[in-house]
């Protein structure tokens, strides 16, 4: 377990460049399996998730070759349509891999992805979804399997009840070489499902958004290979301007992609914070004058974005007054509150009042458990002070960090793999902004 020391106060000035999206390349990685021609992949993230997604593809006894942020993928050496526990059950989207074994090999036993640390984030809507287009699908508790078989999946009209991203990338990739025509209804509108789309597209798929949160696919025969650069990480553009917000800053962003950041656009102006267009993908963030409290309520795309409300909450410790966020996607994610409390930070949880909360909130309201809030109240400004403090998720662990930057003295943040899940590098990248780090291994420290 990695450490990073982290010597906080500094301002973080200077360029950082978007790696490419994360929740683009592991679905990407999938769509390789669609056919037996080479699928190359540019702009990938170098990231453990994109490590952990190689590693289900060559468990499979895929063809991988890492060169950079290019990625070539060779799936005609396929030999196994079994993803491995130890290897999928790291990842949950490994399960990603069943559409794509079902259409072309008729089977698939993937591990049930489980729960992690934002909640219990069942694939109850992929299955439902996957056994409408004919899949025979049970789940086998003893060995925590999936079993999936289908001589042929055949299109169908799927309305997904709540709104799922990877649920509707697992119909897609499911349905690009089924017989017949598929309509999803209340299909997720996240950009990055888009990107997807627009790789398959690039394979030769048929796909096409026919009206807001409408996709329709009609099955062709056969998808051939493809060269396509993944679309800038949004997450990422975010975690950078805050970063710039919250140390009193002034970042340039290069790979910008503001056109996928709508509400949080919005709302940083709201707070006080500014962004300049410097050209169509560079922009600056900084904030000017003191920090405004707001009120969030976390939505699916074009709502705001799940994964932003934890260094959002960060950056309302700084504001001026009392802040609220509302988590409607996920079930349980404020694992950072409490690292954040250790650093100053008044933060309460509160339940907010929602008629009909099991259709209000977009996870299963069964899968609540008691302690859960989807509230928390932020009382600003609280200066933050150094701490020992620890990650369990990728989001709230870019928070803490960013937490450690913007606070005075020395930090120690312990579980530094989560945030190397999703950002390549962190360390190194902040260094170039200004920020003082180090990474140390345990027996270093
Ligand atoms: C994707 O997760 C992203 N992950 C998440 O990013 C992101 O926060 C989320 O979409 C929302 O945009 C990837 O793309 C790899 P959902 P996903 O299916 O697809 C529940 C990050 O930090 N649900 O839209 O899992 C689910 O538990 C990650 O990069 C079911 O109950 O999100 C959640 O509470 C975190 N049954 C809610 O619905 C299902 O079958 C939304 O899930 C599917 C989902």
């Amino acid at each position: 377990m990695d450490t990073l020391v982290v010597h906080g106060g500094t301002p973080l000035r200077g360029e950082i460049a978007v790696a490419g999206a994360k929740n683009v390349a592991l679905k990407a990685f999938a769509s390789a399996i669609l056919t037996d021609e080479e699928v190359v992949i540019h702009n990938v993230p170098l990231i453990a998730d994109v490590h952990c997604m190689l590693d289900v593809l060559t468990s499979l006894g895929i063809k991988v070759d890492i060169n950079g942020h290019t990625v070539r993928i060779q799936s005609k050496s396929l030999k196994s349509t079994t993803v491995p526990l130890d290897v999928g059950a790291r990842l949950r989207t490994s399960s990603l891999v069943a559409g794509p074994l079902l259409a072309r090999y008729g089977a698939a036993r993937i591990p049930n992805p489980g729960g992690c640390r934002i909640g219990a984030r069942p694939i109850d809507r992929h299955i439902r979804g996957l056994a409408e287009m004919g899949a025979e699908i049970s789940y086998h508790p003893d060995d925590g399997y999936f079993y999936l078989r289908a001589d042929t999946l055949h299109g169908a009209g799927f309305e997904f009840e709540k709104n799922t991203h990877t649920g509707t990338e697992a119909l897609i990739l499911a349905a690009v070489l089924a017989e017949g025509e598929t309509v999803l209804k209340n299909a997720a509108a996240e950009v990055e499902v888009d990107d997807l789309i627009s790789l398959l597209t690039g394979m030769g798929a048929t796909i096409k958004r026919t009206k807001e949160r409408e996709i329709v696919i009609y099955g062709v025969k056969k998808l051939h290979g493809v060269e396509y650069s993944l679309m800038p990480d949004r997450n990422e553009e975010v975690t950078f301007a805050l970063a710039a917000a919250v140390t009193s800053g002034d970042v340039l962003v290069h790979h910008s992609r503001r056109a996928h950041l709508g509400a949080f656009l919005e709302a940083f102006s709201s707070a006080g914070g500014q962004y300049e267009a410097v050209d169509a993908s560079t922009t600056r963030y900084r904030q000017i004058g003191p920090i405004k409290p707001t009120d969030i309520v976390t939505l699916p795309h074009p709502g705001f974005m799940t994964d932003w409300q934890a260094p959002w909450a960060l950056y309302m410790t700084q504001a001026n007054g009392i802040s609220t966020m509302h988590e409607t996607v996920f079930e349980s994610r404020f694992s950072y509150v409490s690292e954040l409390r250790k650093m100053g930070a008044q933060i309460e949880y509160y339940d907010p009042p929602v008629k009909n909360p099991e259709i209000y909130y977009n996870f299963n309201w069964s899968d609540r458990r008691s302690g859960y809030h989807q509230g928390i109240r932020i009382t600003g400004p609280t200066p933050l002070h150094d701490a020992v403090v620890e990650i369990d998720d990728l989001r709230a662990g870019a928070t803490v960090l960013l937490a450690a930057l913007t606070a005075g003295g020395t930090s120690y943040i312990h579980g530094v793999e989560q945030i190397d899940r999703g950002y390549e590098n962190i360390e190194e990248r902040l260094r170039k902004l200004g920020a003082r780090i180090e990474r140390k291994k345990e027996d270093e420290i």
